[in-house]
């Protein structure tokens, strides 16, 4: 299947695309990762104001639309099914997602801002594997070292409160009107992403399993 995951950051779209990709054997496609795997990249030839993505990425601003355009496009010509993470953000990207492939699932995740800023500001990610943790919420079973390969957890540059914050308003402003252009898409459907991450599975998966 062809699966877009919609929502706030913070609202659990990384995580629950794991879930999907393992589920239904389709590649996680997400920009998020691939900008950092990239993120001192020469982008200056495409009339940006930074030289590289890393500055607007640590502000937690969008990294130019035909820098992140280019990376999609690439990724979803090498995949059969995917699951789609981080990506259409504004209602140009949301265009340009149109011309390149047809979608069957739109997920819509739904959290509470609040409840988004302690989940962000908590979050530590493995730097060798990627895998995400929660201080809180999903601990490691030792603190620091990541569970699947035994890597160091490392927070996030963007995931200090004022960035979280900047992103949080930069998803009102550019990506909200983009689940709005979605709303009326066979399809689209809201899932409430406030449970725990086995809950909000059961509801996506349960969700796909009806649509495809
Ligand atoms: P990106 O990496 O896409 O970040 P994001 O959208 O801010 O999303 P996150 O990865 O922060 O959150 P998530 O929804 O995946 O939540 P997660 O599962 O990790 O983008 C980063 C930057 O790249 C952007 O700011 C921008 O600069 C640039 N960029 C990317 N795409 C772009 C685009 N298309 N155009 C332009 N620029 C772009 O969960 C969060 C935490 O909560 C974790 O700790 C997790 O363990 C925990 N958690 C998850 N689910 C639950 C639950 N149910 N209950 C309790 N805790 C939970
Ligand atoms: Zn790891």
């Amino acid at each position: 299947p062809r699966l877009l995951i919609l929502g706030p950051p913070g609202a659990g779209k990384g995580t629950q695309s794991a879930n999907l990709a393992e589920e239904y054997g389709i590649e996680h496609v997400t920009t998020g990762d691939a900008l950092r795997a990239n993120k001192d990249m020469d982008i200056s030839d495409m009339d940006t104001e930074y030289d590289t993505p890393r500055a607007y990425m640590e502000a937690g601003d969008l990294v130019p639309d035909a820098v992140v355009n280019a990376i999609v496009d690439e990724a979803l010509s090498q995949a059969d099914g995917f699951v789609l993470d981080g990506y259409p953000r504004n209602l140009e990207q949301a265009e340009e997602l149109e011309g390149m492939t047809d979608l069957d699932v739109i997920l819509n995740l739904e959290v509470d801002r609040e409840e988004l800023v302690d989940r962000l500001t908590g979050r530590r990610v493995c730097d060798d594997c990627g895998a995400n943790y929660h201080v809180e919420f999903s601990p490691p079973e030792t603190e620091g070292v990541c569970d699947e390969c035994g890597g160091e957890l490392i927070q996030r540059e963007d995931d200090n409160e004022e960035s979280v914050r900047n992103r949080l308003d930069v998803f009102q402003d550019n990506t909200a009107p983009v689940i709005d252009h979605y709303a009326d898409h066979d399809g689209f459907v809201t899932i409430d992403g406030e449970g725990s991450p086995d809950e909000v599975w059961a509801a996506i998966r349960d969700a796909v399993d009806a649509r495809i």
